[in-house]
């Protein structure tokens, strides 16, 4: 119980709360910054038909909430969320409803990219949803080795891509395992993002990728309104201020709900120093 009561105070620095209202305040914060946001209600492989249609809800709740208060707030969510581990046709519905919704309030869904073992699926039901509406992105992952063939299926459809790294442990024969080539693939990614698709997304804390993309948009006359960077909540929130001080477009995915702990371990696992870093902290409160 001490040790489930520990790890949720560690995870409330990459979450902004048990619920909207929490997540709401932490966006009026962000927007005094000039920085943008993406919500996210915390969920991800459920397999269990009533947890799926309660998920949907709370994003319909979610998006009618950011009508009423008239906030121009983006929304992520995770396919497996949304019925993806029971049906492909229920999960495609549930996405149309809400994807539906979002529409109505000229607002933008992202959906993002999951372990390898769903990439497929999860491009299929983008691509049939992006027949119906054009207020759909999807994200890309520079770690796996099939992305570079699917940006270019996904510049044509002129839709509009998050590039990551890739956060999910994948097998040497999916994806690249060294940071120096998946370094390489981003910024070969990022070009042909830049050149051939829509808006794109650059979603990095690494200093080497921020350093990259700011000399690529300049040397290229490439419009800050023409693309944005990315953050996650809680990770280098001083490289988010001084960007948007700099002019450039940041947004940042603020996850909140009380589904942390894949999210919250992903975090972890990136940056073992996180472990000491909020332990350590703790224990001098
Ligand atoms: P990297 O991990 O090399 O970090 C660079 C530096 O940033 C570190 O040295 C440290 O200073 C800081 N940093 C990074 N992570 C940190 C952490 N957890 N805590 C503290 N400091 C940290 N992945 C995915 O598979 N599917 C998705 O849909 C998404 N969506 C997404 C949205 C957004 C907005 C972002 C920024 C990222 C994602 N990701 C994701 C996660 C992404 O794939 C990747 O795992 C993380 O961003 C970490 O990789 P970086 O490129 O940030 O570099």
């Amino acid at each position: 119980m001490k040790g489930m009561k520990l790890l949720t105070r560690m995870a409330r620095s990459f979450v902004a709360g048990d619920n909207v209202d929490d997540a709401l305040k932490q966006v009026q914060k962000l927007k005094d910054k000039g920085i943008m946001v993406t919500l996210d209600i915390l969920g991800e492989a459920v397999e269990d038909k009533p947890m799926c249609d309660k998920a949907v809800q709370d994003y319909l709740d979610l998006l009618k909430k950011l009508a009423e208060v008239k906030s121009e707030a983006h929304i992520s969510l995770k396919l497996t969320q949304m019925g993806l581990a029971i049906d492909d046709e229920y999960c495609t519905q549930n996405m149309v409803k809400i994807i539906g919704l979002a529409k109505k309030s000229g607002r933008f869904v992202r959906i993002d990219m999951e372990g390898s073992d769903v990439t497929q699926r999860t491009l299929d039901i983008f691509y049939r949803l992006r027949q119906q509406f054009d207020n759909a992105g999807i994200v890309v992952q520079a770690y796996l080795h099939r992305t570079e063939q699917d940006v270019r299926d996904i510049n044509a459809l002129k839709a509009k891509v998050r590039l990551c790294k890739g956060a999910y442990k994948e097998p040497k024969e999916v994806a690249i395992k060294k940071m120096k080539a998946i370094r390489v693939n981003f910024i070969k990614l990022a070009e042909m993002l830049f050149r051939k698709g829509v808006y794109p997304a650059i979603a990095t804390h690494d200093s080497k990728l921020i350093k990259w993309t700011k000399a690529y948009t300049a040397e290229n006359k490439i419009k800050n309104s023409d693309w944005e960077f990315q953050f996650l909540y809680g990770i280098r929130n001083k490289t988010q201020r001084k960007l948007a001080e700099e002019g450039y477009r940041v947004r940042t995915y603020v996850p909140f709900g009380t589904h942390w702990i894949p999210y919250f371990y992903r975090r972890l696992r990136e940056r073992k120093e996180n472990v000491f870093f909020l332990t350590k902290n703790f224990f001098k409160r």
